[in-house]
């Protein structure tokens, strides 16, 4: 089978389109046929070493080569010896620790979730990592109340969009969007956001505190870092909530925790793999993400549809910060 796999971590140029042996699938395991499959900002940083460093603790398991990918869509094709057979030839969508830049997949059946079989597969494959991210955020990070206030960075790719519109249909009183582009915010504004402003200018913490009366947001989605991390606390209102799930400009300037004390703040950190010690959260996460897709209250938007060729191309427009919503690989070219 063709996939994407780099044998050192490096630039987009280490990403090779190579000719691989198609993963069997171990006890209940799924083998998947991929008819699309997602691409995640995470696996530009996995492609640059950037998880494998000891100083960031997380993700020191990468071995090379490495084939990414973290989720995908396709069709059930075989299944280990432990393995459900009344699961083949179905549809569906997995959450994937790894492997999903490839045209097979071997998938954990837990992570696995049966789709219509008439459902939009681009669409689907946009959905698991970005969506889930989003709403452990919400559901197990920080629990958000109705009525309450949500800035979400980033609101204009692929986690900051999915939040906005679980966000809103979890009751949030007021979604602030920041993104850095006027068509990002229009896209935001378009997802149900109510209020969208520009990062990229100083001032924006002031556009916050305006939005909400001068008190501040309950809770911040945190993925920026660089200067916007500290700007943060200019505008979390008194017992706010910051989670951090990224740093896209990197970690920023260190942070004293005591000053949360004044305000009685809270401040957290999300790392998604850390959740396969819950099972049970992930399974309720996805069946969330594919009943409110399937129901057409959630839509995850694929502006960039490329051959699993074109991996690179993808990483660029990423990198670049041109991806409006999320991008999608075709793994048949
Ligand atoms: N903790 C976890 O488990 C977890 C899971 C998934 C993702 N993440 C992290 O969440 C963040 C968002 O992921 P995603 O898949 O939604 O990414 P994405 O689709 O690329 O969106 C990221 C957004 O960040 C903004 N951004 C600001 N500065 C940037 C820079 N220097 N380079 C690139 N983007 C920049 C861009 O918006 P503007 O152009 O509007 O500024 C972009 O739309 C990433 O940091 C990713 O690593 C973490």
């Amino acid at each position: 089978m063709k996939a994407i796999q780099f044998s050192q971590f490096g630039g987009r140029d280490v990403l090779e389109y190579v000719e691989v042996a198609k993963p069997l699938p171990q006890a209940d395991d799924l083998l998947i046929e991929v008819t699309a499959s997602g691409v995640n900002f995470v696996d530009i940083r996995e492609r640059m070493g950037v998880y494998a460093r000891p100083e960031t603790h997380v993700g020191q398991d990468k071995v090379l080569p490495r084939i990414s990918g973290l989720q995908a869509v396709g069709n059930v094709v075989a299944v280990g010896p432990a393995g459900d057979r009344s699961l083949v030839g179905k549809r569906v969508v997995v959450l994937l620790s790894s492997g999903g830049y490839a045209q097979f997949v071997t998938a954990r059946a837990d992570r696995t979730v049966c789709i219509p079989q008439d459902a939009d597969d681009v669409m689907f494959a946009a959905m698991p990592t970005q969506g889930m991210t989003a709403w452990l955020m919400l559901n197990s990070s920080t629990q958000l109340h109705p009525g309450e206030s949500v800035l979400i960075h980033g609101a204009g790719g692929g986690v900051g969009s999915m939040a906005v519109q679980i966000a809103k249909s979890m009751g949030a009183g007021l979604v602030v969007a920041s993104a850095g582009s006027e068509e990002k915010r229009a896209f935001a504004l378009s997802l149900g956001a109510d209020v969208a402003i520009d990062y990229d200018l100083p001032t924006w913490p002031s556009d916050v505190l305006a939005a909400t009366a001068g008190n501040g947001v309950d809770v911040i989605l945190e993925s920026i870092g660089g200067e916007i991390f500290e700007k943060n606390f200019q505008c979390l209102a008194t017992f706010g909530r910051c989670i951090i799930f990224g740093s896209t400009r990197g970690p920023g300037k260190p942070f004293e925790p005591r000053r949360l004390m004044s305000r009685s703040q809270t401040m957290t950190g999300i790392y998604l793999p850390v959740f396969d010690a819950k099972p049970e959260l992930i399974r309720e996460g996805m069946k969330y993400l594919v009943d409110q897709t399937v129901a057409g209250n959630l839509r995850a938007q694929v502006s960039v549809h490329l051959p699993l060729s074109k991996t690179a191309e993808a990483h660029r427009l990423l990198e670049e910060r041109r991806v409006v919503g999320a991008v999608v690989l075709d793994p048949r070219y």
